[in-house]
C-alpha cells in the first residue's frame, strides 16, 4: 500500500494529467454506452406496453402511436449526448481551451519580442543601461544642484591677463581703477561666490554684496559671510540672485566654467608672472557677445579690453 502511493507520488504531472484525461473520456464513453443500452432497452418496452399490450392505445399524434413520439424524444437526447462526448468535449472541452489559450500566449509572446526587438533597434540596451546609471550617478551628487534656480545668469566676473594670470602670492599684478568701478557696478546688490584665499585678499569685505566663500575646511568661519564647502552649495544658497557672480579665483573659476552661463572677462594685453591662472575659454562653448577696448592713459598702465561671453 505504502509503495504504490509512493509510485503514483513520483509520477510526472504531465503523465498524471494524460492518465486523469484519459479515465475522464472512458468514463464519458462507458456512460454513453449505457445510456444507449437503456434507450434500447426502454424504447422496446414502450413499444411493448403500447403495442402489444395496448397501454394508451387512444393516445396518437398523426396517426402514429405514443410509443413512437417516446422514443423519438429520447433518441433527441441520445444524440445531444453522444454530441456532448464526441463532439463538444473534442472542440470545446477543457482540451480545447487550453490548446486556445496556449496559442493565444505563443501569439502574444511573438508580439512581445517583435516590440522589444523595435526597442533594441531605437534604444540600444548598452546605451539604456550608461543612460540609466549616469541619471542615478547625476541624481546621488546633484540633489543640491537641482534647487538651484536655473533661471539665473550664473556670471564669472575676472580681470587677466593675455597668459590668462590672475594674482601672484594672493594678491593682484596690475591696479586697473575702471575695470574695479565696472566690477563694483556690475556686482553691487548681488551675490559674490568666491574662494577662501580670494575672500582673504580683500581687506575688509565689499559693501552691498552677500559674499559666499567656498572651502573644504568644515571648521571655517568668518564674520558676515556665507560659509559653503562646494560650488553646487554657493549657487543653490544664491538661488534668489537673479545674477549671481562667481568673482574667483582660479580654483574657483576652475570649478566655475561648467556652471556658469556668462563670462564678463577684462583682458589686460600684457603678460604677467602669476601663481593663478584663469582658465581657456573654449570658443566652441562660449560666445564673444560684446567687446570694449580701453587704451592706456595716466591712470592705467596696461591697455585692456572689456569682453562678454555668452554660453551658445
Ligand atoms: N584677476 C582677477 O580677476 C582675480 C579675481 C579673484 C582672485 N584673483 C587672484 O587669484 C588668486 C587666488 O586664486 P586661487 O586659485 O589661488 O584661490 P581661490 O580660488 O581664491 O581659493 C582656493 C580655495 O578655495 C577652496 N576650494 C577650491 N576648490 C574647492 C572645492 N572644489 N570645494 C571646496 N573648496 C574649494 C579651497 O579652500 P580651502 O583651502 O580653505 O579648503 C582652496 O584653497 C589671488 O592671487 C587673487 O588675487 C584674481
Amino acid at each position: 500500500m505504502f509503495s504504490k502511493k509512493k509510485e503514483t507520488s513520483q509520477i510526472d504531472p504531465q503523465q498524471r494529467e494524460l492518465y486523469e484525461h484519459a479515465r475522464k473520456r472512458i468514463i464519458q464513453k462507458k456512460r454513453l454506452f449505457q445510456h444507449f443500452i437503456i434507450f434500447a432497452v426502454g424504447s422496446l418496452f414502450m413499444i411493448i406496453l403500447n403495442i402489444l399490450f395496448g397501454l394508451g392505445e387512444e393516445i396518437t399524434f398523426l396517426g402514429a402511436y405514443w410509443c413512437v413520439f417516446g422514443s423519438m424524444a429520447w433518441a433527441f437526447f441520445l444524440a445531444l449526448h453522444f454530441c456532448n462526448v464526441w463532439v463538444f468535449s473534442t472542440f470545446m472541452g477543457q482540451e480545447w481551451t487550453d490548446r486556445q489559450m496556449e496559442r493565444l500566449i505563443t501569439k502574444q509572446k511573438e508580439e512581445i519580442a517583435l516590440i522589444q526587438r523595435d526597442i533594441d533597434l531605437m534604444y540600444p540596451k548598452d546605451e539604456l543601461i550608461k543612460k540609466k546609471e549616469a541619471f542615478i550617478t547625476r541624481k546621488a551628487s546633484d540633489t543640491i544642484e537641482d534647487t538651484v534656480n536655473t533661471n539665473s545668469m550664473i556670471t564669472m566676473i575676472a580681470a587677466a591677463a593675455e597668459n590668462n594670470a590672475l594674482g601672484k602670492d594672493n594678491d593682484l599684478v596690475w591696479h586697473l581703477p575702471d575695470d574695479f568701478k565696472r566690477f563694483k557696478k556690475l556686482t553691487t546688490g548681488h551675490f559674490i561666490i568666491m574662494g577662501r584665499k580670494t575672500f582673504e585678499s580683500f581687506p575688509k569685505l565689499l559693501p552691498d554684496r552677500t559674499h559666499v566663500v567656498i572651502t573644504r575646511n568644515k571648521e571655517y568661519k568668518a564674520d558676515g559671510a556665507i560659509i559653503v564647502h562646494a560650488m553646487a552649495e554657493a549657487l543653490q544658497v544664491a538661488k534668489s540672485d537673479n545674477q549671481p557672480f562667481i568673482i574667483g579665483g582660479g580654483e574657483i573659476y576652475a570649478i566655475g566654467m561648467e556652471k556658469a552661463n556668462c563670462i564678463e572677462l577684462t583682458r589686460v594685453h600684457h603678460n604677467f608672472e602669476a601663481d593663478a591662472f584663469f582658465p581657456e575659454i573654449d570658443t566652441n562653448v562660449w560666445k564673444l557677445e560684446k567687446e570694449e577696448f580701453h587704451d592706456t592713459d595716466e591712470k592705467h598702465k596696461y591697455p585692456f579690453t572689456y569682453l562678454t561671453y555668452i554660453r551658445k
